[in-house]
């Protein structure tokens, strides 16, 4: 699923990534950095709050807000600049830094299940149901 979603995001998105502890976001965010082409280690980013990542199209900032709680960080560290039209930023527990992150384009639903995980996406943007209309389900599921 998320090698899917890695395949159709283009510069300038924003991904919230929701769902309680062990929802599956950081697997997700693996699968999406994988569809965009990403083959090295894929760390989670709850220490550092962010990993960096880039390719020949974009650069991808994957962001863990769970630790995150001082909004003076946010401008120390420079986060606001990383929302830029040249780069997809994907944010895990974007609710931690509620009032100073943009609006997402698009927002991903992750939910426990008795046999795994359930998904849901969601557009709230122009950008993002643009993205989806190339969303093709994966065939090896
Ligand atoms: N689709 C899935 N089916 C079954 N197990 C899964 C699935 N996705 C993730 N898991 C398992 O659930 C556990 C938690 O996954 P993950 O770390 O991705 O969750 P998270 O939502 O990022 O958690 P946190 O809120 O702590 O950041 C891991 O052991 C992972 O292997
Ligand atoms: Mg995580």
């Amino acid at each position: 699923m998320g090698r899917g979603i890695g395949e159709i995001v283009n510069p300038g998105l924003i991904i919230f990534l929701r769902g309680d502890l062990g929802a599956g976001k950081t697997t997700l965010a693996r699968g999406i950095l994988r569809g965009q082409g990403y083959d090295g280690k894929v760390k989670s980013p709850t220490y550092n709050l962010v990993e960096h990542y880039k390719n020949s199209r974009l650069y991808f900032y994957h962001f863990d807000l769970y630790r995150f709680n001082d909004p003076m960080e946010w401008e120390d560290a420079g986060f606001r600049e990383y929302f830029n039209a040249g780069s997809v930023c994907l944010v895990e527990w974007p609710e931690r830094a509620h009032g100073l992150l943009p609006p997402p384009d698009l927002q991903i639903f992750l939910g426990i299940s008795e046999t795994g995980r359930s998904i849901r996406i969601q557009a709230d943007t122009e950008a993002g149901r643009q993205c989806l209309k190339h969303w093709q389900a994966p065939t090896h599921l």
